[in-house]
């Protein structure tokens, strides 16, 4: 029977304002079996001597590896193991499998790729309600350079960093995101545009190489409709030229293809795309960088639903195109 004076839920809503980081926990067991469980009561203790604490629910089903083990291993988890944490904050499942792991005192079991890590031996416990507080001197600890995995109001968070002082709102004039996101696109495109401009080519030929590079193989008609939905017009004459200077061919049924010239080309072309998107993102830190590439994706899909067939990701997006070849576009570089 509950003796708590409040609703539990409403209780744990109000707490989960209290945002953390997310650590999983591990030790070796009595019984030589690895345990681990996924944990954001952790916190910092003691400096001198350098000591941490967490708790674990009684009813958890690893309680008893912890309460009677010597040793435990807290990892402060990265941005990109939301499923790791998800995976250890199940009962019952093989969490360890397929996992490269080093051991630390008493073999407890170490994760790789995590912010932060704490071999700690375990000195004080104490009754906390339904959980039981560990108090761990840290013997050993490991600092990555990876951005935490956040935790707030039962989901998942990425650090955002705060924008310099003056600049909280969007700092360039113009709110609409159309206008950011064509703005922003421009000027990425500017300098492979001027790159192509020295190689004697036009922006009809950027566009050309855009879309081939991940979709070759349209036919003459589905070049001209996908030319058409981005507001522009593929001549003939362009694609004759193209043609004559050998960087194109048409094969049965009207396809078009690279020769090995234009792959050449269209390589070159991608190293300079890639090139200009590396020194555009060099305002923003690595995670900021996919968070706002993962935002954009999430507006993509949302927005994509009335695009016509030959533009959708499935028609378009051809498996194995340049973009998905690494090693081509070191060679070009
Ligand atoms: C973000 C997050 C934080 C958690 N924090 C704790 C915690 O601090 N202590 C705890 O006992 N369980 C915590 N849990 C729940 C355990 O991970 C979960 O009950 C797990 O299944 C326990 O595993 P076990 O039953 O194999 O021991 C948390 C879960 C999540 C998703």
């Amino acid at each position: 029977m509950s003796t708590s004076p409040f609703d539990p839920k409403q209780f744990r809503q109000a707490l989960g304002a209290f945002t953390t980081g997310v650590t999983i926990v591990t030790t070796r067991g009595p019984d030589g079996q690895d345990y681990g469980l996924t944990a954001n009561s952790f916190n910092s203790v003691s400096i001198d001597p350098p000591m941490v604490l967490w708790s674990i629910n009684k009813d958890s089903s690893s309680a008893h590896a912890f309460t009677e083990g010597s040793h435990f291993a807290v990892h402060i988890l990265a941005t990109d193991q939301e499923q790791l944490s998800n995976r250890f904050a199940k009962s019952g499942s093989d969490k360890f499998a397929e996992l490269e792991l080093q051991r630390g005192p008493s073999e407890i079991p170490l994760l790789d790729g995590c912010s932060a890590r704490f071999q700690c031996k375990t000195t004080y416990q104490y009754e906390g309600g339904d959980h039981i507080i560990l108090v761990g001197e840290v013997l050993e600890f490991d600092r990555f350079d990876k951005a935490p995995l956040v935790f707030h109001s039962g989901g998942y968070r990425r650090l955002v960093p705060p924008a310099p002082h003056g600049q909280e709102s969007v700092i360039y004039g113009e709110n609409w995101l159309g206008f950011l996101l064509g703005r922003a696109y421009y000027q990425l495109q500017l300098p492979i545009r001027q790159q192509l401009k020295t190689m004697g080519m036009h922006d009809i030929d950027f566009e050309l190489l855009g879309i081939l590079s991940f979709s070759e193989g349209r036919t003459l008609d589905e070049l001209r409709q996908l030319f058409e939905f981005i507001g522009k017009e593929l001549a003939q004459k362009h694609l004759d030229i193209w043609l004559q200077k050998g960087l194109l061919t048409v094969r049965q049924q009207d396809q078009v293809f690279f020769t090995e010239s234009g792959r050449q080309l269209a390589i070159q072309w991608l190293a300079f795309a890639k090139a200009a998107e590396m020194s555009a993102l060099e305002a923003l830190s690595y995670d900021e960088a996919q968070q706002l590439k993962l935002l954009i994706s999430r507006v993509i899909q949302h927005t994509g639903a009335e695009l016509p067939a030959h533009w959708r990701k499935e028609n378009i997006w051809q498996d194995n195109n340049l973009w998905q070849q690494p090693d081509a576009l070191l060679a070009a570089r």
